[in-house]
Parts: C-alpha cells; structure tokens; sequence
C-alpha cells in the first residue's frame, strides 16, 4: 500500500512517499480502508520536531482515518466489514489503509462524507471541550476565537453562535473573515491589520472578552491576555505561530484572570469518558445539519507536503483533507 513517511524531522520535504505491507489489525482493533485523512497542524508540529512527546522518525503520520471497516481483529463484535467509521489514531493514518482501536471509532452515517467525517473528531471534540467543559461558555458570554476560519476555529464558530454567545473572531484574510462571519461570527476582526485587544475593548464598552479560545500563541496570547474580562478564560490549546504563549501571573491576579491548558489526546487518555461525553450531542448536531465540517481544501495522498505547506502558509481554511 502507499503510505506518506516523515524520514527525519524538516521542512515539508522530509515527507515521501514509500510502498508499506497492509497492517494487520490486532486483538480489539479494525483496519480501515482509509478514503480520507484528516490534517491537523499538529502534524505539522511533530514533523517539525516541535511537538512535546511526538513520534521519532521514521513515523508515518496522521491522527484521523475516515473509511470503511476492512477486517476485524480478535476480540472486535461490534463491527463488520463495511461499516462507514472515522477513527482517531496515535499515528498512522497517511495510509491507504490503517489500524485502529475499535473503541476509538466514531459511525459516519451516510449523509456525512468521508472527508467530512476526517475533519469532525479532532476538531470538534477540541473546540466543543475547550469552550463548554474547560471554558463554561454561558449564553451571555462574549468569546473570541482566535483563528476563527481555521479547523478548530471554524468548529468552535459554530458552537459558540449555536450556543447563543456574541462572538468574536480573528483571521488574516478578508475570505477568510467572510468565512468565519458564514459560520456564526458576530465581530469578524483582521488581526493582522487592527489591534484585535483595543477593539474588543472598543465592541464590549470597556468590558473585554469572558471567554478566548486561543491555539495561536506567541504575541496573539500574550495579547488575548489584556483582551480578557475581570474573571475571563483563555484556553489555551496550540501554537499555530510556533511560539507558545507566555503569562507575567501578576497580570493574571490582579486582574482576576485565568488561564486553562486543554490537550485532546491527553485528556482522552486521563479521563475517556469526560472527552466522548460529548460525542452524542456533536454526532446530533452534525446529523441534523446545525453543524457543518468546512473542508477548505483536499489533496491526493502523493500530495501530502503540498498539504502540509498550505496549512504553515496559512493559505487553507477549514480542515485540510487527503484522499489516498
Ligand atoms: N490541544 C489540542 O488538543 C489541539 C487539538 C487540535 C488542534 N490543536 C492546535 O490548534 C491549533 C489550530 O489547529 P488546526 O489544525 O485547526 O489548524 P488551523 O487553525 O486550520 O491552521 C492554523 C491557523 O493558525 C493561524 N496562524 C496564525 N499565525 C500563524 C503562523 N505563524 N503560521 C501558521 N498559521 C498561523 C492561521 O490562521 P490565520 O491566517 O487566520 O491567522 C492558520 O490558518 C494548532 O496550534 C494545533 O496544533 C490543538
């Protein structure tokens, strides 16, 4: 089968394309007929060797999988062959076919597309954990989301409106404002033209932010920082800039200001069941259409290095997709 290899940690080129056995699915796991891979930045940063307990090359990357169930293995009865799933892997999954935990297979009826089913666990699982469960978003809060016309931005758009709130979103394109303001954003705001905390401030008459989610990092956190309420929460889940965000906790105190960490795969390994209580509420909520998976861009799976030079580029909006 084909598969897309990280041969030692760089830039995009460290990505090849290299002939790999089918995997076999072990005792409790599936293997996949993967029809679509779900990019995430975090690829980007493991490839990059900056992300904290990544994989060491040579890996074969990719942490969701949308397919068909292929085989299964021993100890597996609730799945058949056939079964349209999306599954969420420690790696592996730029592949044309993958293994992966039963238990960690979400169904993907079949008004739902396999890209759009690779672009649903990761990001709104962040997106809805973030805001509701670390967050405690409230109908009256007023939230920012930062990178709003990105993956995890473009689910947590939607969730934040659906959820009543008045929100704000920050992007470095007009398109990509557009998009954002499609998806629920009340404020749509170019940060890399205004000075996104002054005009927060301006738009909540000197009240600032309850609540920012914020998976860009570096000056963009430091910022959200002054950008908060009395009482207001960062989460704080990503680094898109490459450059973590930093906190003087004076500021925090004095200001009654607080800050959360939030990270998926540790957290579902923590406490499974906090995580995928929220599986039943986005499944409905996607099924009935109050939600939608934006799938900015797809790439062939021999493409994956133009796949991820787009998303470091900025140049993608949405959940970046592969089809092998
Ligand atoms: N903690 C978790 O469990 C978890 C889960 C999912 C994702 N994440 C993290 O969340 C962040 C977003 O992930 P995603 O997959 O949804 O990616 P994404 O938001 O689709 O892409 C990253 C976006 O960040 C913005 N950005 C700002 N400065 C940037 C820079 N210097 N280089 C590149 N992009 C920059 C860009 O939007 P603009 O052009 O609009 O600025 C870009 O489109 C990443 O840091 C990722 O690692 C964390």
């Amino acid at each position: 089968m084909l598969a897309i290899e990280v041969t030692e940690f760089g830039d995009d080129s460290v990505l090849e394309e290299v002939e790999r056995d089918r995997p076999e699915p072990g005792p409790g796991e599936v293997l996949l007929d993967v029809e679509a891979v779900g990019v995430n930045f975090a690829d980007v940063m493991q490839r990059r060797g900056h992300y904290h307990g990544g994989p060491e090359p040579p890996y074969v990357p990719g942490m969701e999988a949308a397919g068909t169930v292929e085989a299964t293995g021993a100890g597996v009865e609730d799945r058949e062959a056939g079964d349209r799933v999306v599954a969420m892997l420690d790696g592996g999954a730029y592949a044309e076919y993958a293994t992966a935990p039963a238990q960690a297979l979400f169904d993907v009826p079949e008004s739902i597309s396999f890209a759009e089913a690779a672009g649903f666990p990761v990001q709104f699982l962040t997106a809805y954990l973030c805001l509701h469960d670390w967050g405690e978003l409230d109908e009256d809060d007023d939230v920012l989301v930062q990178a709003a016309a990105g993956g995890v931005g473009t689910a947590a758009t939607q969730l934040a409106s659906h959820h009543g709130a008045e929100v704000y979103g920050t992007a470095s394109t007009s398109e990509k404002l557009e998009l954002a303001e499609r998806l629920g954003c009340d404020h749509p705001i170019n940060y890399t033209e205004t000075d996104f905390a002054e005009e927060t401030d301006d738009l909540t008459d000197g009240d600032g932010l309850d609540l920012i989610l914020d998976g860009v990092g570096g000056d963009t956190f430091r910022e959200s920082v002054d950008a908060l309420a009395p009482f207001g929460t960062i989460v704080a889940y990503g680094a898109a800039s490459g450059e973590p965000g930093t906190v003087d906790t004076a500021t925090l105190l004095f200001g009654n200001k607080s800050v959360e960490g939030f990270h998926l795969g540790r957290a579902t390994q923590l406490d499974p069941e906090r995580v995928f209580a929220a599986v039943p509420e986005l499944s409905a909520m996607l099924a009935s259409g109050d939600l939608e998976v934006v799938v900015g861009q797809t790439f062939a799976l021999a493409d994956a290095a133009d796949a991820h030079r787009a998303l470091e580029n900025r140049e993608t909006t949405g959940k970046v997709v592969l089809e092998p």
